[in-house]
């Protein structure tokens, strides 16, 4: 039976690949983890901006009004979707080790992590990707000169805006490394201490920096002014920063993930993150139950161990793509997600320690931050952009304004030696001179004939768990509010532990969990940070939703720019 089998062939291949977005869904909508970035994006939308220029602005206004989460000193990845051609891709601005930089740099003499070297000051901060991000996205994608687009988060950090509760509360944790840093305490403490509510968050040399950027584009960072003042404060803490390195500083377009889940076509984040390939070789293991049906403790099982099994094969096979070989089409494979399928029982758990040998992850910072957007034309973008840590490495390059990530502290810093559980691994992301870091970011798109839904979240390594779960709720038929605010957990493999929410479980599920093997932990907090839009094109509708853990707002209708 050729025929059928051909027209069926061309369907899916219709179905897999981009389709040229003739109609945009004729509004806009944003949704930002802080309010005044989302202003700031339909602030240029108003001004004949695409989604891109508001991409910018809201990338550079995050970095202004919430500092803990990224900024100019640190990187992320941007997927885009132009309407007119129906192009995906993903803009990898990841930060990349200095040139200097060598597998033990953060081990003492007897080959142990010296932790708070790779986690806090000059020492822990990759070469910032950023800048040059924002630089491409004008260049090539936007329609307003960069500068432009950096308008309003000039302003605000010229002039100043008042602080929430969430920066209040991330500058008390992270009190003490700022105040290890005269130029950092500077800026976000009040006489070096974490300050009142109603604190005015001042950046002006922020702003320069930011005019510059705006004024000459990639050069007007990675080199001249800035780029000196950078590396002179970097060398001046112990850090190993060259000129080189920020002028060798190069963002790379990639090729998305592609996969595909009950019907729906996902799009989602190449190697150096993990995210794209962890998220849909979890959805293929998942894809053969039916978890609509099954009640809600084996639903959860089921979820568990394949985040166990996804995540193991994350630390063992993953990292920089221009260093080595990531086997994406294997991990991704339906095939290799039946083979792992096998080894699942309905019944009890299988301990991590009874899969084979893997790395234990390289703990990641769970701050980091999204936003989604979608323009009158139908362009799309959804970004995840991070710093690392809360406030990243709490170093600020003095005359820079910018706050150094420390992203270095997502490779594996001891690869090859074993970890506190025996096991060995990590070689694929293990430190070397200009590689860039193994990350979680999944900015996502999901895509049905009618519904296309744009997702991310920030949160470390459980970034990918929150991505899954959105996604299934998504196949369920739910809409954006309820993805960004169901109750999360998350299994990573080492530790051999589920973690959840405050609240994700109830009495019930804990029990019966617990009584297929599984342990468990409640977080002291609820995590995650979500920022959704779901564009339904059936009934013209378009909804955004922000988490309700955070301070974020979605606004899904350009009537006005909203006033702030
Ligand atoms: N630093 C968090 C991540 O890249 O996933």
């Amino acid at each position: 039976m050729p025929k059928p089998i051909r027209l069926s062939a061309f369907l899916l291949y219709l179905f897999l690949f981009p389709v040229i977005s003739l109609a945009g869904p004729h509004q806009a909508a944003i949704a930002s983890a802080h309010p005044l970035a989302t202003a700031a994006g339909f602030e240029i939308l108003e001004q004949g901006g695409n989604a891109f220029d508001a991409a910018i602005a809201v990338s550079a206004t995050l970095a202004v009004v919430e500092p803990s989460g990224s900024g100019l000193g640190g990187g992320g990845f941007w997927l885009l979707k132009r309407a007119k051609d129906g192009k995906e891709i993903i803009v990898d601005g990841r930060e990349k080790a200095p040139l200097a930089a060598h597998e033990d740099m953060y081990l003492d003499a007897q080959g142990n992590p010296i932790t708070q070297l790779s986690l806090d000051g000059a020492r822990a901060a990759g070469i910032p990707g950023l800048p040059a991000a924002l630089a491409h996205l004008a260049k090539k994608y936007g329609r307003l000169p960069l500068l432009k687009s950096l308008g309003p988060a000039i302003r605000h950090s010229e002039s100043g805006f008042e602080v929430g509760d969430s920066y209040l509360t991330a500058v008390k944790a992270r009190e003490k490394a700022l105040q290890a840093y005269p130029a950092s305490a500077e800026i976000f403490l009040d006489q070096n201490a974490t300050p009142k509510p109603g604190f005015r968050l001042v950046q002006k040399d922020l702003a320069a920096t930011l005019r510059r950027l705006g004024g000459s584009g990639h050069a007007g960072f990675y080199r001249g002014e800035t780029a000196a003042k950078l590396v002179d404060a970097v060398l001046k803490a112990d850090g190993i920063w060259t000129r080189e390195d920020l002028e060798k500083y190069k963002i790379v377009e990639r090729r998305p993930m592609l996969g595909e889940y009950r019907g729906i076509r996902i799009v989602s984040t190449p190697p150096p993150s993990s995210g794209g390939v962890v998220l849909l070789e979890a959805l293929n293991i998942l894809a053969a139950y039916d978890l609509e049906s099954v009640d809600t403790i084996t639903r959860k099982h089921l979820i568990i161990e394949a985040l166990r099994r996804a995540y193991r094969d994350r630390d063992l096979y993953m990292g920089d793509p221009d260093f080595i070989k990531n086997p994406v089409n294997r991990l991704t494979s339906q095939d290799y997600a039946a083979g792992l399928r096998v080894a699942i029982r309905t019944d009890r758990t299988l301990p991590s320690e009874n899969l084979s040998d893997a790395a234990s992850p390289a703990l990641q910072g769970d701050n980091t931050s999204h936003f989604s957007i979608i323009d009158r034309q139908g362009n799309q973008v959804a970004a995840t952009l991070s710093i690392n840590q809360s406030f990243g490495s709490a170093f600020v390059a003095e005359g820079t304004g910018v706050l150094l990530n420390d992203e270095m502290d997502d490779f594996a810093v001891s690869p090859g030696k074993p970890n506190s559980y025996g096991l060995v691994g990590g070689n694929a992301n293990k430190i070397e001179p200009g590689k860039r870091m193994l990350s979680s970011m999944t900015p996502t798109f999901l895509q049905t004939k009618d519904r296309i839904a744009i997702l991310g979240t920030p949160g470390g390594s459980r970034i990918i768990s929150m991505v899954l779960l959105a996604v299934l709720d998504f196949a369920e038929g739910h809409g954006p509010q309820s993805w960004v605010s169901i109750g999360r957990f998350h299994h990573q493999y080492l530790p051999d532990v589920v973690e959840y929410e405050p609240g994700a479980f109830g009495a019930e599920a804990i029990r019966g969990l617990e009584k297929l093997g599984h342990k468990l932990k409640a977080t002291a907090k609820p995590y995650g940070d979500m920022q959704a839009i779901l564009w339904d094109k059936a009934n013209g509708s378009l909804e955004a939703a922000s988490d309700p853990r955070g301070e974020g707002l979605a606004i899904p209708i350009l009537a006005k720019k909203p006033v702030l």
